[in-house]
């Protein structure tokens, strides 16, 4: 056998968390789609699945939602870019700023890691320090990462603050005692506690950093107002990503004025970050989301879905070990890496995409009946994985 020519996308694909390798271990799956509508999507040889990972948590409303993509064919239309900035910008912040608390200023820019870069940009300059703390997952970039490639004097400005536990917050400040800022995901493997948010947010205050909430999971899907919102915590700044452009590249730092004034005083830019396909897109999310019940019926497929996993995972703990989330994002905690792997192939077979681990995202276009069906299918996968364990 010869070798075919090299893979000309090293790792297989740009998304990390769409390799095969990620998404089926080494087992049989789809690899690739050519389309995908409502909660459905298409692969190459023409199959359908029901998709429960929803481009990782990218789309809420439901892929090529209509009022979604009436505004990006207006918007490509009308040139979609050009060499002065576009109504959209401005429409687009003053709708979020009356959404999320304590909200004054908005700036944009394409993804989520660049916004919660950004932040911290902002955060930097307000503040005349370096250290951030941080509590989930902030994206790629150098700031937040510790991995072959970045600098270890970057490594060295970010310390890692455990979910829910205000004695490591402690530790942490004893280490770096003076913080640019406090960046969190309200929500990671469970809701927050209260009495550890209200801490975070007292310390941040004293301590004269920004506590900067990470919605790009919670953002939109909890709600216009997001985490803050629901938990009654006013940060200095919200990072909004994924569902506010459902699908579409757009990503937001929404704050306070001074947080916000900040960027004036460092480089903060993108070329495109004032295109208006995903400006219109986001604008028309909100449309969506303010004038009809689709957050609402998004909580609702993601409570049967989440009762479901339980339900699961009460009949076979062998596989399923554990189920963690909300109702708008949860996941599966499997035996070990290989049952995961078997299971989710196991699933595709049946025209299901669940995903091994963290997350998956129940979305407005889920019909009580898709939920269900996903759910039988995934039973029987698990049914079949048990059998041959
Ligand atoms: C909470 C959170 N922050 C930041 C990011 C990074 O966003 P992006 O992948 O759009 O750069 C993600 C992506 O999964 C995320 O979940």
């Amino acid at each position: 056998m010869t070798a075919g020519p090299p893979d000309p996308i090293p790792g297989q694909t740009s998304t990390g968390s769409k390799r095969a390798e990620a998404l089926f271990g080494g087992l049989p799956g789809p690899r690739v789609m050519v389309r995908s509508e409502g909660c459905r999507v298409w692969d190459d040889t023409g199959r359908i699945y029901l998709d429960l990972g929803m481009a990782l948590g990218a789309v809420a409303l439901g892929y090529g939602h209509p009022a979604v993509v009436a505004a990006v064919e207006a918007a490509a239309r009308d040139g979609g870019v050009s060499s002065l900035p576009p109504t959209q910008e401005r429409a687009l912040a003053e709708r979020l700023v009356t959404w999320v608390p304590g909200a004054e200023a908005v700036r944009f820019l394409k993804t989520g890691a660049e916004a919660v870069a950004a932040a911290v940009r902002m955060a930097r300059v307000v503040t005349g320090r370096d250290a951030v703390l941080t509590c989930g997952y902030h994206g790629w970039l150098d700031w937040c990462q510790a991995r072959p490639g970045v600098p270890r004097a970057d490594q060295l400005l970010h310390r890692a603050l455990r979910f829910n536990d205000s004695g490591d917050l402690e530790a942490a400040l004893a280490q770096h005692p003076a913080p640019a800022a406090i960046v969190i995901e309200p929500v990671v493997e469970d809701p927050p506690d209260a009495v550890w948010l209200a801490h975070v947010r007292r310390r941040a205050t004293e301590l004269g950093a920004a506590l900067i909430f990470d919605e790009i999971k919670t953002g939109i899907r909890f709600g216009l107002g997001g985490a803050a919102e629901r938990y009654g915590v006013v940060p200095d700044a919200v990072v909004l990503g994924k569902a506010l452009g459902n699908g579409l590249p757009i990503a937001a730092v929404v704050g306070s004025r001074d947080l916000l004034d900040a960027a004036t005083r460092t480089w903060i830019s993108s070329t495109l970050a004032t295109e208006t396909l995903a400006l219109a897109g986001a604008l028309a999310v909100l449309d969506v989301c303010e004038g009809t019940d689709a957050i609402a019926h998004l909580q609702a497929a993601g409570a049967r879905w989440l009762a479901g996993c339980h339900a699961l995972a009460g009949e076979w703990p062998s596989v399923i070990t554990e189920v963690r989330g909300v109702h708008e994002f949860s996941f599966l905690r499997f035996a070990d890496a290989e049952v995961s792997a078997a299971v989710a192939s196991a699933a595709a077979r049946r025209g299901v995409l669940v995903r091994r681990g963290p997350y998956n995202f129940p979305s407005a276009s889920h019909a009580e009946d898709d939920i269900q069906a996903a759910l039988n299918r995934l039973a029987d996968a698990v049914a079949e994985v048990a059998a041959s364990c």
